[in-house]
């Protein structure tokens, strides 16, 4: 088998972002394109890819089987050791984090846009994932970006296609492949961290706590089967969409309030108990149980002041805790309270790697419905779920009344307070009016008079004096590097905060986010929706920014 070279058209626009490469499948299917940036990550591996032992894997989205196909014949002209893929291409994005660390691997390569609708007129990703199990830092992505502009040509073994729906090892020229279960070692590693034989215990003998989960027709269908049916032995009727599709079903696998309208939906209407859901690739989630939707910056807070109902934390213990900077700060209260040292992190995962590694970070998460922990490097829609059903099989020892979603919620408040939080997405606007409303935002910074300036709600009396503004800048305490410029921040004397970010993960135009978040101690307030807690500062948020104006919309495509 002869390896061949091909002239490639060096392309500007192959910068990964928060995760990884992602573009319209049509963009991928351009001539070169997709070969390229394979090229490029091979080439920019910190040990380089000649002799090293890769992980494929990925949501089994549209152009993914064509890419494996690719990347085999890229890497083994590279002189690639050893690859080990996810039968048909399947690895949850948290499972090929697991496999990277399981089997001491270089790294692995992901074949996902996450939760971006997927088929031949949406979009397809690559990402690149080190040694440790988690996305690529900032100093490889920016090689490979580098790369990608400069490449002249790129080599392939001229080899055919090696099916790839069949376990077991195989050769591809001279490479090793091995097509392994893409469910059994996340499943054993689940076994470890939770306490099993209780939840086990609690579902089976509690008919009254209905459960429901929403594959999304995304990856974790069978992770979803493998763990509700065949390891607690619940019925068919718990899963919902979990058949894995190469468009999703037309959906949007996002597990929101908005994309996950079906579980949302079944959830009131059979006034299930235990309702979650998970995104395209496996590493978001939504709690939602009847009447009770958890907020993700919740969710890791109530997870992890439980975190002694789950035998990964009580044996390992926990060494410190973080959320990226625009999550809701009611985890911060958790890790006072139980002094563990705590981290805020600009948005994106692998800003929690290094600590991590350095063991000094056990629970983190996200607004954006990532929730994880050490266990991997990724974060883990499933983890996320079977975490609350270990503590509410924990919560519901011993009481002879179902202890719900809700009353675990109500309890956290009375401990810690609120954080009203919701997150405003204006998608797809132009990156003309989204750059205006930046601009605008440094200036308002830069102005003497508009730290101390008061605003007042245009539907109520109250009335937010603004104490601090400034763009959030990271200095990673382990290896010191500095990201700049991730969020413009405007607080208030109450504690209230409002940031204002551009999305890094679209895949085209502009995403425009703003999070808002209002504390309170007032347990009359506790039981209020987000939406009524944080009407006068949204208004106010709005106003100071004079958002509609800057992006010529009147209101946001989601809100979560
Ligand atoms: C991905 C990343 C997350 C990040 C999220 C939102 O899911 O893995 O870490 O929080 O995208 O990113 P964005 O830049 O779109 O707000
Ligand atoms: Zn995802």
């Amino acid at each position: 088998m002869s390896i061949k070279e091909f002239k490639t058209t060096a392309f500007s626009d192959q910068k990964p972002g928060t995760s990884g490469l992602r573009k319209r499948v049509k963009v991928f299917q351009g001539e070169h394109y997709t070969e390229n940036f394979v090229q490029a990550i091979l080439d920019a591996m910190p040990n380089g890819g000649k002799g090293s032992t890769l992980v494929i894997g990925g949501d089994g989205r549209y152009w993914a089987r064509e890419t494996v196909q690719t990347i085999f014949k890229i890497g083994a002209a590279v002189g690639v050791k050893k690859f080990i893929v996810g039968q048909d291409s399947i690895l949850s994005t948290p499972a090929a984090s697991n496999i990277i660390r399981k089997y001491k691997t270089d790294g692995g390569i992901l074949l996902t846009a996450s939760h971006n609708p997927g088929g031949p007129n949406a979009d397809f990703g690559i990402k690149f994932n080190t040694s440790n199990g988690g996305p690529a830092p900032e100093s490889v992505t920016n090689k490979i970006f580098e790369i990608t502009k400069t490449l002249k040509s790129y080599k392939m073994l001229d080899a055919g296609t090696l099916d790839i729906t069949k376990i077991g090892s195989f050769k591809y020229g001279p490479v090793d492949v091995e097509i392994i279960d893409s469910v059994k070692d996340y499943v054993e590693i689940m076994e470890t961290i939770f306490d099993f034989p209780l939840i086990s215990k609690f579902v089976s003998s509690t008919p009254e706590f209905t459960i429901l989960f929403d594959g999304l027709h995304g990856v974790t269908g069978p992770y979803g089967r493998a763990i509700f049916v065949d390891t607690l032995k619940l019925s068919e009727d718990v899963l919902q969409n979990c058949i894995p599709l190469q468009d999703f079903g037309g959906g949007h696998p996002d597990p929101n309030l908005t994309y996950a309208h079906d579980l949302v939906a079944a959830v009131e209407k059979k006034q299930i108990v235990f309702g979650a859901a998970s995104d395209g690739d496996g590493d978001r989630n939504m709690i939602y149980g009847a009447g009770a939707f958890v907020t993700p910056s919740d969710s890791v807070a109530v997870i992890a002041d439980w975190a002694d109902s789950i035998p990964y934390f009580k044996k390992g213990g926990v060494h410190g805790v973080a959320r990226s900077m625009p999550t809701s700060k009611a985890i911060d209260a958790v890790g006072k309270a139980h002094g563990w040292e705590f981290f805020e992190v600009p948005t994106g995962w692998k800003f929690f790697g290094n600590l991590m590694d350095a063991g000094r970070l056990s629970i983190c998460g996200e607004e954006s419905f990532g929730t994880g922990s050490d266990h991997v490097r990724e974060k883990d829609g499933v983890w996320a779920i079977v975490a609350w059903l270990n503590i509410l099989a924990a919560a519901n020892q011993g009481k002879s009344k179902l202890v719900t979603i809700k009353e675990i919620l109500l309890d956290h408040y009375k401990k810690y307070g609120r954080n009203f939080f919701s997150r405003y997405d204006y998608e797809e606007v132009s990156s003309e009016g989204a750059n205006a409303l930046i601009d605008n935002l440094d200036k308002l910074f830069a102005s003497p008079n508009f730290k101390g300036s008061k605003y007042k709600a245009s539907s109520s009396d109250a009335s937010f004096d603004v104490s601090d503004v400034y763009n959030f800048t990271y200095t990673d305490p382990i290896d010191g590097s500095v990201s700049k410029n991730q969020g413009h921040v405007i607080t208030f004397s109450d504690g209230s905060r409002v940031v204002f970010r551009l999305s890094g993960t679209g895949s085209h135009g502009a995403t425009v986010r703003m999070y808002i978040e209002k504390y309170s101690k007032n347990e009359s307030e506790y039981g209020n929706s987000a939406a009524d807690g944080l009407k006068p500062l949204i208004e106010v948020a709005l106003e100071i920014t004079q958002l509609k104006k800057f992006l010529g919309r009147d209101e946001p495509t989601v809100i979560t």
